[in-house]
C-alpha cells in the first residue's frame, strides 16, 4: 500500500510538487508559477523555463512536505511526470525525482502527463462513470480520448496545429493582450458581440474530428488588418465562440455515437466559465467532470493520484531506467 504519494510535475511552466494520500486526498498542493518570467516572451520561453525549476524545485518540495504535515521519510511512492512536455524542463522534475527516490529508497513511477490531467476526476468526490470521453484542453495539448476505463484507452482525435490554449495565447497576442491570453480573451469577449465576425473553425480532410486552429487566428489577424478599427471585445467573442462551439460539437457527437456516460475535461482551459457553459444543457445526458481551481492548472496532485493507481496497477520501475520524453502519443508508455 503506497498510502503517501509525492508527485512532480515540471512539464511546461509550473514547479508542482504535491502529497496526496491513498490516491485521492490532497495534503498539500504547491504550485510556483513561471508566468510572470515568461510574460515579455508572450509565451513559454524553454530554456527560461527550464532555468526556473531548477530554482523553484527544492523551495516547492519543502513548501510540499511542510504543508502536507510529512517528512520525506514518511512518502511511499514518488510520481513524476515524465512525458510529454518541453525536455528540458521534464529533466529537471525527472532528474530530482530519480535522485530522491534513489537516495531515500523510495520507489519511482513516470506518469503521462495528459493522462494524468484527465485523472483530475480522480480526486473529486463523484466518481466517473464509464465508458468516458476524457478532454484535454490546455497550453500544449488538445486531445479527445475514449476512455473504456482507466486504463483501457483510445485517442480519438487531436489538433494537427495549435492546441487549445496555444491559440488563445496567439490570438490575444495579435490583440495586444498579455499572455497567458486564455482568462484575458475570456474576460474580454464578456463584452463583445460573438456573432460580429463568421470565423469559421479549421476542417482536417478525412478526419472530421481532428482540431485545426492555426488557420482561424489568421482569420482573426486578417480581419483586424481588414478593418482595424473593429472592437477587439467582438474579435475575442467571436474567436472564442468559434472555439468553443468547435469542441462541444465534436464532443457531443463523439460522446453520443461512443455512447459515453461521463465527460472528463482537464487542462487549463477547462477553467474557463465561458467553456462550462457550452455544456450546461448536457448536464442530464452525462455526469460532467470540470476540474477546480488549481487541479485545472499543471499540479502535482494530478501527478501522484495517477502516479498511485499506475502503481497499483503495473508497479514501477528502477530509477535509473525512466528516461523524460519530449514528444509522446497519448498512451500507457
Ligand atoms: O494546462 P495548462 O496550465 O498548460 C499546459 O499544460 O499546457 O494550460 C494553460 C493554458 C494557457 O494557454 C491559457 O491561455 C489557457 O490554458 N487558459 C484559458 C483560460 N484559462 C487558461 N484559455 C481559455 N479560457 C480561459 N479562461
Ligand atoms: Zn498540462
Amino acid at each position: 500500500m503506497n498510502r503517501l504519494v509525492l508527485g512532480i510535475e515540471t512539464s511546461c511552466d509550473e514547479t508542482a510538487i504535491a502529497v496526496v494520500k491513498d490516491g485521492k486526498h490532497i495534503l498539500s498542493n504547491v504550485i510556483a508559477s513561471q508566468i510572470e518570467r515568461h510574460r515579455p516572451y508572450g509565451g513559454v520561453f524553454p530554456e527560461v523555463a527550464s532555468r526556473e525549476h531548477t530554482l523553484a524545485i527544492v523551495p516547492v518540495l519543502r513548501a510540499a512536505l511542510e504543508e502536507a504535515g510529512v517528512t520525506l521519510e514518511e512518502i511511499d511512492l514518488i510520481a513524476v511526470a515524465k512525458e510529454p512536455g518541453l525536455i528540458g524542463s521534464l529533466l529537471v522534475g525527472v532528474n530530482f525525482a530519480k535522485g530522491l527516490a534513489l537516495s531515500q529508497g523510495i520507489p519511482l513511477i513516470g506518469v503521462h502527463h495528459v493522462e494524468a490531467h484527465i485523472a483530475s476526476a480522480l480526486l473529486g468526490d463523484e466518481s466517473p462513470e464509464f465508458p468516458a470521453l476524457g478532454v484535454i484542453v490546455s497550453g500544449g495539448h488538445t486531445a479527445l480520448v475514449y476512455l473504456k476505463n482507466w486504463f483501457e484507452t483510445e485517442l480519438i482525435s487531436h489538433t494537427i496545429d495549435d492546441a487549445v490554449g496555444e491559440a488563445f495565447d496567439k490570438v490575444a497576442k495579435i490583440l495586444g493582450l498579455p499572455y497567458p491570453g486564455g482568462p484575458e480573451i475570456e474576460k474580454l469577449a464578456k463584452r463583445g458581440d460573438r456573432g460580429k465576425f463568421p470565423f469559421r473553425s479549421g476542417k482536417v480532410k478525412g478526419r472530421p474530428w481532428h482540431f485545426s486552429l492555426s488557420g482561424l487566428k489568421t482569420s482573426v489577424m486578417y480581419a483586424l488588418q481588414k478593418a482595424p478599427d473593429s472592437l477587439p471585445e467582438d474579435i475575442a467573442a467571436s474567436f472564442q465562440h468559434t472555439v468553443f462551439q468547435d469542441i462541444s460539437d465534436k464532443v457531443i457527437e463523439i460522446a453520443t455515437l461512443k455512447g459515453c456516460r461521463s465527460l472528463i475535461f482537464g487542462g487549463g482551459v477547462a477553467n474557463s466559465r465561458t467553456l462550462r457553459e457550452y455544456f450546461a444543457q448536457s448536464k442530464d445526458r452525462w455526469k460532467i467532470f470540470f476540474p477546480e481551481g488549481e487541479l485545472a492548472l499543471d499540479n502535482g496532485a494530478m501527478i501522484a493520484a495517477w502516479g498511485y493507481h499506475c502503481f497499483q496497477k503495473r508497479g514501477g520501475g528502477h530509477p535509473l531506467t525512466m528516461d523524460a520524453v519530449s514528444r509522446s502519443g497519448f498512451g500507457h508508455a
